[in-house]
């Protein structure tokens, strides 16, 4: 079973509330979902595997630590899950940048996938899937299906979200046991329209400033 965290950090508690709040403008919004990101990144990328290097320091030689396992894909889900990405980036520069295009249907609340642009390796990648949000969870499990379509295995990836919905976190450990899912807030429920509570909001429209 994959692992499911929920990233207590002060910083990242403190910078979620700033977000939450309905006064939060545009600007702060995206700034400070950067900023979580990149903490984020910090605790999801704890358990990467080293291996020892040989190098010389100015005063003799040593046998020092690299990083050894797979490199690293970050799949953001459109559009939220762009907000995401560069803080990730500031980490993990060298990650290569996957997109899915999915958009929920309001009334249904199920996914409709528009666009996958994945790099070629991807099978051979640590995948950190991100999204802002995971409410029914059908998003993310769609996103998965993507993947697993292209070859990569659920094993090798990791759902990195802002808020959940615990309806979301059940169905998506039910059809994903694998996956590790990574959280900085469990909320309370999903109410009659999809929408987390007491969640955020609309992350898209209050990342891009629409609606
Ligand atoms: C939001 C969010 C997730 C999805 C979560 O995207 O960014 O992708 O809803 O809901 P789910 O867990 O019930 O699938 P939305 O469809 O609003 O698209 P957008 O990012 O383009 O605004
Ligand atoms: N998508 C969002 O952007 N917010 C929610 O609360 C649920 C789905």
């Amino acid at each position: 079973m994959g692992k499911f965290q929920v990233l207590d950090h002060p910083l990242i508690q403190h910078k979620l509330t700033i977000i939450r709040n309905k006064d939060c403008g545009t600007r702060s919004f995206r700034e400070v979902v950067n900023e979580i990101s990149t903490l984020m990144a910090y605790e999801v990328s704890r358990d990467m595997p080293l291996k020892d290097k040989e190098i010389e320091t100015p005063m003799g030689k040593m046998t020092a630590k690299e990083l050894s396992g797979k490199k690293v894909a970050i799949v953001p889900i459109l559009r939220a899950g762009i907000g995401m990405v560069d803080g990730i980036l500031e980490l993990i520069p060298a990650a290569k940048v996957g997109h899915i295009g999915m958009y929920r249907d309001e009334t249904t609340l199920q996914p409709h996938e528009y666009f996958v642009k994945m790099p070629s390796d991807i099978d051979q990648r640590q995948i950190f899937i991100v999204d802002p949000m995971l409410a029914t969870g059908g998003s993310a499990m769609m996103a998965i299906e993507a993947l697993e379509k292209r070859g990569a295995d659920p094993k090798n990836m990791k759902f990195v979200c802002l808020v959940s919905a615990p309806e979301g976190v059940k169905a998506l450990r039910e059809a994903q046991p694998d996956v590790d899912i990574y959280t900085a807030a469990l909320d309370d429920h999903l109410n009659e329209d999809g929408y987390i509570v007491p969640g955020l909001g609309d992350a898209g429209d209050r990342l891009f400033g629409t609606k």
